[in-house]
């Protein structure tokens, strides 16, 4: 397999412009070693230090801002991808709103390589939170074609997720839950979420078919790409636990077997689309619970997968049982992951190992341009993930692609009130919240309070809504 490849493209935001300097952009003369792993990547770059002294180098050369040729020929035009933030903009029978057009169309003026949109579902019956879009076949096309069209306009790739949530979805949201095996949730979780049922072979089989023919009809409508969730604890990453999966028959069992359900899945989506279209996979680094999917299991997969063809895989970690994915897990990282901000960049260092022909994307923690260009500069990733920004700032990009950091900053949303916020879910209202403003064609609000967002959410929906919106991202 070829290595991930960094090339210019045509277009002004990923193209390394001639050494132009304008009053609001900081003088860079000094990038360390920040350019190694572009070197690496792209055999023409220049180091800075072969460049003659009086030249002025300005923000543009950055690793951030090099287009990527994924090893199906597909090219990003720059690095900086906006991860999966589910939207919840489905009507009450989970067809697309027009809101997410509007959504999409400010996303894709901020100059962003890539975009992927928040997890959709493959079958309606099983929804991971009330609102989520479903796509099953091709009623929505129309509407699915604006969606598209509108992030595509402007030169950026878009990605949809495909989730089932398998256990992962409230008590009372779908007629039935089914999962690898009836394992309960954590004691204290079982109130909200219910045991589930375990999936018959028929079953699976005909859920791998469903994630093919989502895939088939994003590609018909015009999407660029998909995405597999196999992160987070929703159905494919249960399948990959030997926690939750505690199967005898060909999907459990072993780590090869309980393997062999994401590989029938990317399978499945890769036969119904084509060799050319995009399939990526966002994957645990480990679940962070005790039995679960171990790192160990994690490099295998990487390389299985990268064996069988998958074209980007992105980086996270936990689950609704241990959700290391927003950061929750540790609150005393070590000082040197504070400085480099991002959760999963060991881990990220290891996959490269295990497979490095395989582009990489890691998610989690990325604040600062200087993080994201020496996390790039490592040469342990192709591209910087981030959701929680640009829910805040959804025109961030625009500024780190020139090199200057964000003007809005993330930060802990709490109500205050100790009981509401140690469920964890008030980030994911508060997050959603904003996103919903975006959607209307208006602006977020950074400095919204917790507790007002939260009182806000309870007055118009109920407190029973609010308890059926699943508990962790
Ligand atoms: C409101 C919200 C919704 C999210 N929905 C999804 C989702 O649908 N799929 C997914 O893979 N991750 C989802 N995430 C997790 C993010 O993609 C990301 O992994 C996490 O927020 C850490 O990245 P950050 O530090 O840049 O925010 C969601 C996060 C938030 C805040």
């Amino acid at each position: 397999m070829n290595h991930p490849t960094s090339a210019g493209t045509g277009d002004p935001i990923s193209q390394p412009t001639a050494m132009k300097l304008s009053a609001d952009e900081p003088l860079r003369i000094d990038a360390s070693n920040a350019f190694a792993g572009v070197e690496r990547n792209n055999p023409g770059h220049r180091p800075m230090k072969d460049l003659p002294m009086q030249t002025i180098v300005s923000a543009e050369p950055e690793p951030m801002t090099h287009a990527l040729t994924l090893p199906n020929g597909s090219v990003l035009r720059n690095r900086l991808a906006k991860a999966a933030m589910s939207e919840t903009l489905g009507t009450w029978d989970n067809r697309p709103k027009p809101g997410l057009v509007t959504l999409y169309g400010r996303w894709a003026a901020s100059g962003l390589g890539l975009i992927i949109t928040g997890n959709v579902m493959i079958d309606r019956r099983a929804l991971g939170e009330p609102g989520n879009v479903a796509i099953e076949d091709e009623t929505d096309l129309p509407i699915l074609r604006r969606w598209a069209a509108a992030a595509t306009s402007q030169g950026a790739a878009i990605w949809v997720q495909l989730n089932h949530p398998g256990k992962q979805a409230t008590k009372g949201l779908n007629a039935e839950t089914v999962a690898p095996s009836a394992v309960p949730f954590r004691e204290d979780m079982q109130g909200l979420f219910a045991t589930p049922r375990e999936m018959t072979t028929a079953e699976i089989e005909n859920i791998i078919h469903r994630f093919g023919k989502s895939a088939a009809v994003c590609k018909m409508a015009g999407f660029t790409g998909v995405q597999i969730h196999g992160a987070h604890g929703y159905l494919i990453s249960q399948f990959l636990s030997p926690h939750h999966n505690q199967r005898n028959d060909a999907w459990g069992g072993s780590p090869e077997k309980r393997r062999r359900f994401v590989l029938a899945v990317y399978a499945e989506i890769r036969r119904q689309v084509g060799p050319a279209f995009p399939v990526a996979i966002k994957l645990n680094s480990a679940d962070f619970q005790r039995g679960g999917f171990s790192e160990e299991e994690s490099l295998e997969t990487v390389r299985a997968l990268a064996e069988a063809g998958i074209d980007l895989i992105e980086v996270s970690g936990g689950t609704y049982e241990a959700p290391a994915m927003s950061g929750g897990i540790d609150e005393t990282k070590k000082a040197s992951t504070r400085a480099r901000e991002a959760y999963f960049l060991d881990f990220a260092a290891r996959a490269r190992d295990a497979a490095p022909g395989v582009p990489l994307m890691v998610t989690g923690g990325f604040r600062t341009v200087k993080a994201m260009n020496a996390a790039l500069g490592s040469g342990a990733l192709d591209v910087v993930g981030l959701a929680r920004l640009l829910a805040i700032d959804p025109d961030a990009p625009r500024h780190l692609l020139a090199g200057r950091d964000p003007t809005e900053q993330v930060k802990p949303i709490r109500t205050g009130i100790t009981k509401i916020d140690r469920m964890g879910i008030m980030e994911i209202f508060w997050y959603t919240a904003q996103l919903k403003r975006i959607a209307k064609g208006g602006d977020p609000r950074p400095r919204e309070s917790g507790l007002k967002s939260f009182l806000r959410a309870v007055l118009t929906s109920g407190w029973g809504a609010f308890r059926t919106r699943r508990a962790r991202a």
